[in-house]
């Protein structure tokens, strides 16, 4: 199987369709976080610099009424993305009609010709039918078609796989974004260095269920030796196990998939370690907290990070690791209070000397918060892409973005 990179490409005097992933959080117009707009750089710079104009498209967040046509929300308006683009010396046109966005396509290779939020046009996530118009007026726009928008790997939208199809094999290719996720990611799956240990933290056990099962059927040199739990999920696993857990949150329609989960996991001689400890709150506005054995949880007590003794056995595993994968965070990190101990185990990681790869929207986050981003070896871009990505077995057979790439 050829996987199409953007190395392979003769870019010179093209018009270049770069889809991104350019989803970035906003608040009134402003942006919060720039992670996936830093990541995007390389690749519109490639593309420029060897002789090709980009044609910059994305989705921002998930409109509400995006099957009418000529939608229009400020908020999601790719607009919000172009003082960010200036103030870093690039020249950038926002174009909303897209037949007027033709004709610019021919013009000013030097200027990045910026489309409207997809999916404020109905074709990009309605009928087979809408999609396949929409691909046609997409395609007319472009001579070559690059993927960069890793976040959407596990979507069907028309621009990750309809648009693709329109492209002959030759005048298609993924963008180095996705060419560094996915060597960065395959490496958790292929010639693992071992120790490997898999952090999954986080609110929702229904997001990571099939990235804890995968990681269970891996072959023996890859699989994981220990998986450590915390955040929302620990408190899941703990119910389940009859722990009182009292006014934590917890996912309810999981408590079976955890016995099962565990079950399965000492079969396999995987060690899932959950915290022994936590520190609790009787209201989310209080600032102090209370520390509490995981045995002594009070009927009103509500879980909100992980206790000094777990955090303390956490630091002793990733000391010993020599790769890790983290997803999701031990405890509410958003409030000082309670971010104690995600900072803990961010920081551990980040000060060994091991493979250390994170994903998700919350824990590249966190990481940010904490200061932390160049001290792992690899942050990834997607959230529900990246536990796709990990949780299945061959993503290039399964995912509709990889097929209309290879074929
Ligand atoms: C993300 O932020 O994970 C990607 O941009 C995908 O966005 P979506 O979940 O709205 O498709």
């Amino acid at each position: 199987m050829q996987i199409p990179y953007i190395k392979d490409i003769n870019l010179q005097h093209k018009r270049v369709f770069l889809r991104a992933d350019l989803n970035v959080p906003l608040e009134n117009g402003k942006i919060l976080q720039d992670f996936k707009l830093q990541k995007t750089l390389p690749t519109i710079k490639y593309i420029q610099k060897n002789g090709g104009k980009v044609i910059l498209a994305t989705h921002l967040g998930r409109p509400k009424a995006q099957s009418q046509t000529n939608f229009y929300d400020e908020k999601f308006s790719t607009k919000n993305l172009i003082s960010w683009f200036e103030s870093r010396e690039y020249q950038i046109k926002l174009e909303r009609d897209l037949e007027h966005a033709k004709i610019l396509s021919h013009e000013n290779f030097s200027e990045i010709l910026l489309l409207e939020n997809l999916r404020f046009f109905n074709g990009e996530k309605g009928s087979f039918s809408e999609k396949e118009r929409f691909a046609d007026i997409l395609s007319k726009l472009a001579d070559i078609y690059v993927n960069d928008a890793f976040g959407l790997i596990h979507r069907d939208d028309c621009s990750v796989d309809l648009l693709a199809q329109k492209f002959n094999p030759g005048k298609k290719s993924f963008g180095l974004l996705v060419e560094q996720e996915i060597k960065n990611l395959n490496k958790l799956k292929q010639n693992v260095d071992q120790p490997f240990i898999l952090i999954v933290g986080g609110d929702k056990i229904k997001d990571k269920t099939k990235l804890l099962e995968n990681f269970l059927t891996i072959d023996e040199k890859n699989r994981p030796k220990k998986i450590l739990i915390g955040g929302a999920i620990a408190h899941t696993f703990l119910k389940a196990q009859g722990f009182q857990m009292g006014k934590s949150l917890i996912n309810d329609d999981f408590l079976d998939f955890t016995k099962d989960f565990l079950q399965k996991a000492k079969l396999q001689k995987i060690d899932i370690l959950l915290p022994k400890d936590f520190l609790v709150v009787k209201q989310m506005d209080q600032q102090t907290t209370e520390h509490r054995e995981k045995d002594s949880i009070q009927k009103d007590d509500i879980c909100v990070d992980i206790g000094k003794s777990t955090i303390k056995e956490f630091e002793e595993e990733i000391a010993k690791a020599k790769t890790i994968f983290t997803n999701g965070s031990m405890g509410i990190y958003t409030k000082p209070e309670f971010a104690t101990g995600s900072k803990k185990i961010l920081i551990s990681i980040a000060n060994s000397n091991l493979y250390s790869v994170a994903g998700g929207g919350d824990c590249v986050g966190a990481i940010y918060l904490f200061g932390l981003q160049d001290k792992f070896q690899f942050l990834s871009t997607g959230g529900g892409a990246t536990l796709t990505f990990l949780s299945i077995q061959n993503p290039f057979e399964k995912l509709a973005t990889f097929q209309a790439m290879i074929h």
